[in-house]
């Protein structure tokens, strides 16, 4: 049993294999946060709480005059109110019909019941294993009729567990929810640090990482998706923890809008986290009886450092994230051609480049933007979903059965929630497109956002997307979102509604992908927002796959992809090799630099193949079959961050199988000194007593060969133990050219 509820001590335990999270229901019926961390038994912990009388934190009515160390200001909760004697940040505010806002949640019952609970129109974590338990914990705010249900999905092999919230109106008016978390979480006197992930459009997700000193901390999006700017994520652990040692927390949200995560360390240091939809542009009204669903989160916990924390999160949005034949399958090796042609091409150049690539082993060929309406810039089109069949040549149906006689499958690029103003669509709907009555709206990328909370809306963009992908016989989609929300108002919604429309604006998104994924249960979506713009486990319960980002130079890629790594699995970052010298950068980069690098992705090309050398091809040929040789090491293995690019010179990182019987460690030099010293690693995940022996994928034409000695290190014969490599470890041979890279496959024998 993984959630155990003491009766006589009123404690509710959750246990996974590896962590215990533990809460009780004390004498006046809060709900304490107890402990969350490393496995232990379900004694009651509230005995680690500290409780004396502190001067200014008052006490509720009910004990103010017997105890006066009770107190809502200084006791770890497990879901708090704002206005009634809890001064740090809060998880809930509620408009009342008097104008007060305060709320106070006492536990009034609970269910415990086997699966996993979901959440209606959002995406959340399922179990299709039998892993998982629900607890459901009520709790209600009897003086101002509002119902708290907090949900616990407690998957205990996977050592996760998840969290949601609903908030119900038992009173006879209608009540305004200004703000909702999803998580409220107490840490009892823990010294942490805290690592977010900022960025920006073409600089997603750097790792940042700080002490957690007093006040409040907090990140955000109010940019209508879960944004570059700050990832929907957080890490907490110990100041002393590292990769591989120490107390790791994750949380990461299931959700792709307006988030808030607050962190705030309190006067005697306790640490609390709420995470939820951003409250700025929220206020949803709920009529009497009606409910509230907020978002998932997901947590996990490691007390060996926060690469298994990086793993446990991996495995999970693998495993029950991530839905569909797309799940399990083995996904396409793709060519796309934004970078290759732009907007300029026609159906011929398109086939062209499907069938060089097809010869080479690609499998699948992405036509992106630019195929529609009037798009042959990014000044007009958007919204008109129709083939432009004049510029391709041809009609979509016929265009797609050239590529797919080229031997491949057939993807094509939307952008479902952008309008053009010079578009058909526009002119014909002005009051679908999001603009204040009366104010110019922003344009961004000469964009506005067509107002998804509408389902005449939704309804639109399903019946045009579904008849291009049933004429065409789309195999994929490439779902970008190019822009960030302001100048919010909704032409269908009543004043008092308008604070409802970020959130319904992404429900309805929601809609449209599960409407899409209905009927095309095959179809594999890639999400996309300007590149990685809107990476988050929400978006990956419908798209296995999202476009890590616009930036395709390998080095800037070590970075980004190495800050993704901390969260999201390899097989949801789209990543490509694209032509050099770089599109965003400009740099030049080897060849096989860049594969080993998109390797570490959902791989693909991005280029005009045509143009290549044949003893490119020729690479590009050995670069496919190599990633299908590793694939389920790459893939699924487990992810180790053997250097990190911010303080090396050589970025290190290794993918491991589950059972240890294959490794892959790849390295790229992203700076170049005479008289190098060597870099040192040491290997992870293998079996200590297993025999493994190395092999150096080198690519054709490589400058300047190994030297004999170091090739005979990695000659694919000579046998290691196991635990030789993680103990000793070994040097990565040095350079022989500016930006080189090297894959090193460690393979039991
Ligand atoms: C932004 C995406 O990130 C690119 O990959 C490309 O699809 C362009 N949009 C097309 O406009």
């Amino acid at each position: 049993m993984s959630i155990l509820y003491n009766e006589e001590k009123r404690t509710i335990t959750l246990q996974t294999r590896n962590s215990t999270y533990q809460m009780k229901i004390d004498e006046l019926n809060t709900v304490l946060h107890t402990y969350y961390g490393e496995k232990t038994a379900d004694d009651d912990m509230s005995y680690a709480i500290h409780r004396i009388d502190r001067g200014l934190s008052g006490n509720p009515a009910e004990i103010a005059k017997i105890d006066r160390s009770y107190s809502l200001d200084t006791l770890p909760q497990e879901y708090s109110g704002f206005g009634t004697g809890d001064y740090r940040v809060t998880a809930a505010r509620v408009l009342h019909g008097d104008g007060t806002q305060a709320l106070r949640f006492r536990y009034a019952g609970h269910e415990i019941y086997p699966g996993k609970y979901s959440i209606p129109g959002l995406p959340a974590a399922y179990d299709d294993a039998d892993d998982a338990m629900t607890l459901a914990l009520t709790l209600k705010d009897t003086e101002a009729n509002v119902t708290a249900i907090l949900y616990y999905g407690v998957f205990e092999k996977a050592d996760v567990i998840t969290r949601a919230v609903k908030l119900i109106n038992d009173g006879p008016e209608p009540k305004v929810v200004n703000k909702v978390a999803s998580v409220n979480l107490d840490f009892i006197g823990d010294d942490l640090d805290m690592i977010t992930f900022y960025g920006r459009w073409a600089r997603e997700r750097t790792p940042e990482r700080e002490h957690v000193t007093h006040g409040i901390h907090s990140i955000g999006s109010v940019r209508g998706s879960s944004s570059p700017h700050y990832s929907p994520s957080v890490i907490l652990c110990d100041p002393t923890a590292d990769e591989f040692t120490g107390s790791a927390y994750g949380v990461t949200f299931v959700y792709s809008c307006e988030f808030e995560l607050e962190i705030e360390k309190d006067m005697i240091n306790n640490t609390r986290l709420v995470l939820g939809i951003h409250p700025d542009n929220f206020a949803w009204t709920l009529q009497p009886g009606e409910v509230f669903d907020a978002p998932e989160a997901i947590l996990t916990y490691s007390a060996n450092g926060i690469s298994e924390m990086s793993n446990n999160l991996h495995r999970f949005i693998r495993k029950h994230i991530v839905r569909g034949p797309w799940r399990d399958a083995r996904r396409p090796v793709l060519i796309n051609n934004w970078e290759g042609t732009y907007f300029n091409f026609d159906g011929d150049k398109l086939v062209s480049i499907a069938a060089d690539a097809a010869t080479l082993g690609v499998e699948m060929f992405v036509l992106d933007d630019g195929w529609f309406g009037k798009r042959d810039d990014d000044n007009s089109g958007l919204g008109d979903w129709f083939p432009n069949e004049k510029k391709l040549g041809c009609t979509i149906e016929e265009l797609g059965k050239r590529i797919k006689a080229t031997g491949v499958k057939f993807g094509i690029w939307f952008e479902p929630e952008a309008v053009s103003e010079d578009s058909d669509l526009y002119r014909t709907h002005p009051d679908w497109a999001v603009t204040i009555p009366g104010r110019k709206p922003n344009l961004s990328r000469n964009e506005l956002i067509l107002d998804l909370s509408r389902v005449d809306v939704q309804d639109y963009l399903i019946k045009c997307m579904s008849d291009v992908i049933r004429a065409a016989q789309i195999d994929y989609v490439k779902w970008d979102y190019n822009r960030s929300i302001c100048d919010k108002y909704s032409h269908a919604l009543p004043k008092e509604r308008q604070g409802e429309m970020t959130h319904r604006f992404m429900l309805g998104t929601y809609r449209v992908l599960e409407a899409l994924l209905t009927e095309f249960p095959d179809l594999l979506i890639e999400g996309c927002s300007s590149g990685g713009g809107r990476f988050d486990a929400g978006m990956m319960y419908y798209t296995p796959q999202i476009w890590g980002s616009d930036d395709t130079d390998p080095i800037e890629r070590l970075e980004i992809q190495y800050g993704t790594s901390f969260i999201y699995p390899v097989s949801t970052v789209g990543s490509h090799v694209s032509a050099t010298p770089n599109h965003q950068t400009g740099r030049v980069t080897p060849l096989d630099t860049r594969g080993i690098v998109a390797m570490s992705g959902t791989f693909g090309y991005e280029l005009d193949i045509n143009k290549m050398s044949a003893e490119e091809k020729d690479e590009v040929q050995r670069q496919i079959s190599v990633f299908k040789e590793l694939y389920s090491t790459i893939q699924y293995g487990n992810y180790y961050r053997l250097t990190t690019p911010f303080d090396h010179t050589c970025t290190v990182w290794e993918m491991a199988d589950e059972d240890g019987a294959r490794a892959v460690v790849n390295a790229v030099y992203h700076a170049v000194r005479a008289n190098p010293a060597p870099v040192f690693v040491k290997v992870k995940g293998l079996k200590k007593e297993a025999k493994y022996t190395m092999r150096l994928m080198e690519a054709p034409g490589l400058m300047y060969p190994l030297d004999t000695r170091q090739q005979a290190v990695f000659d694919g014969e000579t046998l290691y133990s196991g635990q030789t490599l993680m103990t000793r470890g070994f040097y990565i041979p040095a350079y022989r050219k500016e930006y080189q890279g090297w894959q090193i496959i460690i393979e039991e024998k």
